[in-house]
Formats: structure tokens, C-alpha cells, sequence
């Protein structure tokens, strides 16, 4: 049985047959992602390609068929990006620029515009939000996305979200991405890197240990030159080659990196994305003209902030599971409340409820001259606001 997810019309189909069709069965398109375990997969690794230059040629379509390298010129300047184009002569990133010039020397060179990069990076990381809160961005041009059924924003299996982001982002944006689908991050990661650019690439549990086993060790997240060149001096060259260690014997070797390998090894690994790196808190707050100790002053300011956040959570798919009060004294202390919420929350009511109830406790005839709200603890949204138990009944 395989299941194929059109990069077109989105349709998930089951082709019924161990063979993927040639095309979608619905808008005839060939490009199809197959695999048996498709549905069932729901941990992505997603990575920009060639990101800078395909911004820079985004943004200069007379550019779009050169080998284009982005970086500092001259003297001691490095290859920050090198299109796939100019990939084909050898120029890599880290490669010192004379030394890709040589290799490419009709090469259109860029110098690096990171607040453009930056801004490109937040607008799809907007997209990968439209299908999940849980999302841990590694760096401007890649994420691992949660697509498990707690966190995603709707009930579409992961693939589809899959398949809809890569083209929102190059509708939308303009630039291609990589996709990789698995069970686990190690696998995602991997997955993302086989088929580049353009790719789409699944991993499922089925026969993984005979898919790792050819692979180098550098395919593995966190091995790079040092403990590779250490592994090919005991013999060790493929994952396979530590398919044969045991956990004890690679952690001897390789100290607590061991126990990693073995997992890796194996096809196992972490299925947890962490958001820590995403917003850990979303507030707003205000400036009085004049000072005031009024408890009705201070609630009626505060209100539309709670509207504010509650949108903002909204807009991001998100809730927060802890209130957070701030407010400035005339002279200028600052005090912060956090009152944990029985659920996360999505709702301006129950933001300004909390609110207000620490309001009454703080305003004790001291003027303010700030307020603020605000919510940390972020959670997906699936986890916001359960519907109230006693509704509809009586
Ligand atoms: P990568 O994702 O490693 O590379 P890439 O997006 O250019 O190409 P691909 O993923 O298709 O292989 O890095 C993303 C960006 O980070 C890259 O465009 C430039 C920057 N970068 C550096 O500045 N120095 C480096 O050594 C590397 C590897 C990347
Ligand atoms: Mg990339």
C-alpha cells in the first residue's frame, strides 16, 4: 500500500499498489510524495535552499540563471551561500571566495543583506504557523515542525500541511524549500537534506535500519569533521558500522555522545520540539498621560490590552497558560504579577478577568504611572480554553 501527497492539489491519496502512480490521480501533476507510512508521520524538518542567493535572485530575476555566490569579496572573504547553479563547480559555503572564484570565476557575487534574510525567515516562519504553534526554528532558514494531533491546527494529516507550506512559500515568497517527514527529529532532519532543492523526502519505521546503514556518519546531526575523522580512525564510516556497536561500546568510544549514536543508529531519537526559542511571552502595555491610583482607571486601560494579546495568540495559533501583570509606580518601580491560569487561554474575557482581580489587589491608593498585560507559558492553541463542562446543561 502507498499513499502519495500531490506538492499541487494537495490531494492525499492510497494508490492501493506497492508502486506510486506516475501522477496525481486527481490534477495529473507528477509531483508526488509516496510513501506506505505517509498518514502516519507526523515530525518535519523543513530547510530553505541555497537561502541567500534565492532571495538575492528572487529580487533580481536577471540573475535567476547565474551562478550566483553570496558573500564578502575579496581578501579574506568567505562563501556565506553558493547557488546550486554555481554549486555544480565546486564553490561551497565556508569556501574561501578566492578560492570559489577560481572554481567558478563567471560567478555573480552578493554581499550579504541579513535584515532582508531576517524579514524573508519571519514570513515563512508565519506560514509554518498556520500549521502548528510547536514549531523550533535552528537557524533563519530551517525549523522542525510538530505535526503531531495535539499540536496541529487542523484535523489535514501532516503530509498535506506538508505539502501546502512548500507551496505557500513559494507562491507567497518566492523561494523554494526542502521538506523532510519522519517520526523523529534525527530522521526529519535527515530526510530534509536527500532530495535538495525542491525535495520532499519521507522516512517511516519500516526497514530504517537497512536505510541508515550505507549512510556516512555525517549524516548524523551533530558529527561533523572532528568526530568523523576520529570515527574513520576506528574503521567507522557508515551508520551501519555503528549499527554493530553496542550502546555501551559507542558510549566508551564517543563519551555521553555514545548513547545518541546509538539511538540515531538504530532510527531512534528525541520526537520533542521545543519551542523555547519561539516567543516565550506576548504582552502589551501603555503609558498613562497622568499618573493614576484609580482601580476603574487602571481596569478600563487594561482591557483593550487584553483584547490586543488575545488577538495576538490568535493570529499565532497560540495560548498562554500563565497572566502576567505589569505595572510602573510613580516612581518608577516596577511590579510584576503572574497568576497561573487553570487552562491556557486564547480569550480577552478571561486574560481581563485575572487582570483585574490582581488590579484590585495592587491599587492601594499608589498612583501608576504603566500598566501592562501579558501571558507566558505559551501553549498551542489546541490546548486552550476546554469547553466549559456545566454548558447547556440546566
Ligand atoms: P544552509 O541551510 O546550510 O545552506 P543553504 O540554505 O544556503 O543551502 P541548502 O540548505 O540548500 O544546502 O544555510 C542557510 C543559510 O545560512 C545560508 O544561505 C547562508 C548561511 N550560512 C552561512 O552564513 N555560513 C555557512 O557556513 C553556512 C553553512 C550557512
Ligand atoms: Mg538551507
Amino acid at each position: 500500500m502507498t499513499f502519495t501527497v500531490c506538492r499541487d492539489c494537495l490531494e492525499l491519496a492510497d494508490t492501493g499498489g506497492d508502486l506510486p502512480p506516475e501522477a496525481c490521480g486527481s490534477c495529473g501533476s507528477p509531483r508526488l510524495a509516496a510513501h506506505a507510512e505517509l498518514p502516519r508521520l507526523d515530525i518535519a524538518h523543513i530547510d530553505c535552499d541555497a537561502f541567500y542567493a534565492s532571495v538575492e535572485k528572487r529580487d533580481d530575476p536577471s540573475i535567476r540563471d547565474k551562478p550566483v555566490i553570496v558573500g564578502h569579496a575579496g581578501g579574506r572573504g568567505v562563501v556565506t551561500t553558493a547557488c546550486y547553479i554555481a554549486r555544480k563547480f565546486g564553490p561551497r559555503s565556508a569556501m574561501p571566495m578566492f578560492k570559489a572564484m577560481e572554481l567558478c570565476p563567471n560567478a555573480v557575487v552578493i554581499q550579504p543583506n541579513m535584515a532582508k534574510y531576517k524579514e524573508v525567515s519571519n514570513q515563512i516562519r508565519d506560514i509554518f504557523r498556520a500549521a502548528t504553534p510547536v514549531i523550533e526554528p535552528v537557524s533563519m532558514d530551517e525549523a522542525y515542525l510538530d505535526l503531531t494531533d495535539g499540536a496541529r491546527s487542523d484535523t489535514r494529516p501532516p503530509a498535506v500541511h506538508l505539502a501546502e507550506i512548500a507551496k505557500r512559500i513559494e507562491d507567497e515568497v518566492h523561494i523554494t524549500v526542502s521538506i523532510g517527514l519522519a517520526y523523529n527529529r534525527f530522521l526529519a532532519k535527515l530526510a530534509s537534506d536527500l532530495n535538495k532543492p525542491r525535495g520532499y523526502s519521507v522516512i517511516g519505521r519500516a526497514g530504517v535500519k537497512a536505510f541508515l546503514a550505507p549512510l556516512s556518519v555525517r549524516k548524523i546531526n551533530g558529527v561533523g569533521d572532528v568526530t568523523a575523522k576520529r570515527m574513520e580512525a576506528d574503521d567507522i564510516t557508515t551508520i551501519g558500522h555503528l549499527q554493530a556497536l553496542t550502546p555501551d561500546q559507542l558510549v566508551k568510544h564517543y563519551g555521553k555522545f555514545g548513547r545518541r549514536l546509538a539511538l540515531y543508529a538504530q532510527g531512534e531519537g528525541s520526537r520533542k520540539i521545543s519551542t523555547h526559542r519561539e516567543a516565550k511571552s506576548i504582552s502589551a502595555e501603555t503609558t498613562f498621560a497622568r499618573n493614576t491610583a484609580s482601580e476603574t482607571e487602571l481596569c478600563d486601560t487594561v482591557r483593550p490590552l487584553c483584547d490586543r494579546v488575545a488577538q495576538r495568540l490568535a493570529k499565532s495559533n497560540l495560548a498562554g497558560g500563565t497572566l502576567v501583570l505589569k505595572m510602573k509606580t510613580h516612581d518608577f518601580q516596577t511590579l510584576t504579577r503572574n497568576q497561573k491560569l487553570t487552562d491556557p487561554t486564547q480569550l480577552a474575557e478571561v486574560i481581563y478577568e485575572t487582570a483585574a482581580q490582581l488590579i484590585k489587589r495592587e491599587a492601594d491608593g499608589r498612583a501608576f504611572r504603566l500598566i501592562g498585560v501579558g501571558v507566558s507559558d505559551i501553549r498551542p492553541a489546541a490546548e486552550a480554553d476546554p469547553p466549559d463542562l456545566f454548558a447547556g446543561l440546566g
